[in-house]
């Protein structure tokens, strides 16, 4: 029977995993079959051990239920640890479930591979201090950056991932915000709502490059706001969307697709859209 694989969530049918998997699966020619799957609170545990024990090989989880799968793993991979969120579900030899967090490194490689920005020595600020954030600092800390500054609305939430992550990570106030970051990286929640987030302009320089983990058709209001006020460069998500998806094939399918025409054509539909 074709190996099958799940990306869960709630909501779900707006997800481009099924497309992005299926495109891998085709250009490394294996015979698989994605599919998404709508599950609730009620049936997320029990869905997905239904699936593992029948014919199930991996899944992905997305919003809201990276803790639970995180917790309903039998195992974990080190950046799952760290991140308190798994992403990727794959099912091992011995029958145990690991689970892994592709979200930081798929953010790295879009970084490194797409957009060819090097974040070693950079003085790096992110925005936001929730489940997102904590997903990827472990893999930026990696790439040994000069220093992380965590800003977020409420300050007491990036001081526990400060202290979380050890002394490479400061969380910082309003006030302790330096001029002309190297990288800003917007990890809030407010361009989902289309909100702009209160910062000071002088955080913006004309060699900063912003990315906001969002993507969407439209410049995000963060990115907007960054390049009026002169940034060099602003990205926005779907390159991460598409390089976390691609680390989770490798683990499940042991085979590294090219991203580069998926991206495109991706960035094509949604212009399209
Ligand atoms: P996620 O899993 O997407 O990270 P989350 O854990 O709810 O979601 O975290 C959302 C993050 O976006 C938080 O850091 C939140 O700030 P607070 O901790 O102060 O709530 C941030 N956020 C959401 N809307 C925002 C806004 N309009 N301005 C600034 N920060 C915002």
């Amino acid at each position: 029977m074709t190996d099958q694989y799940w990306v869960v969530g709630n909501p779900i049918n707006h997800s481009k995993s099924p497309a992005i998997h299926q495109a891998f699966a085709q250009q490394c020619q294996q015979s698989m079959s994605y599919q998404s799957r709508l599950l609730t609170d009620d049936n997320f545990e029990s869905s997905l051990r239904d699936f593992f024990s029948e014919q199930g090989k991996g899944a992905n989880v997305t919003v809201p239920f990276k803790e639970r799968a995180y917790h309903l793993a039998d195992c974990l991979s080190t950046e799952a640890v760290k991140a308190g969120a798994v992403n990727t579900l794959a099912l091992q030899a011995d029958g145990r479930i690991k689970g892994y967090n592709t979200d930081g490194l798929g953010l790295v490689t879009d970084f490194k591979k797409n957009l060819n920005v090097d974040l070693k020595q950079k003085r790096i600020l992110i925005l936001g201090a929730g489940g997102a954030v904590r997903g990827v600092i472990e893999p930026i800390l990696a790439e040994k950056p000069n220093c992380i500054h965590l800003y977020n609305r409420t300050r007491s939430k990036a001081d526990l991932l400060a202290e979380l992550f050890g002394s490479g990570v400061l969380a910082v106030d309003r006030q302790q915000l330096t001029s002309g970051y190297d990288v800003i990286i917007n990890g809030t929640s407010a361009s989902l709502s289309g909100q702009n987030i209160e910062l000071p302009d002088d955080i913006i320089a004309s060699h900063t490059i912003c990315y906001d983990m969002m993507y969407a058709r439209e410049q995000t209001p963060f990115i907007r706001w960054a390049l009026n006020l002169g940034a060099a460069q602003g990205f926005d998500g779907l390159g991460m969307l598409v390089e976390q998806a691609s680390e989770a094939f490798q683990i499940w399918r042991n085979c590294q697709p090219d991203t580069a025409p998926i991206l495109k054509q991706l960035r094509q539909d949604l212009q399209n859209s």
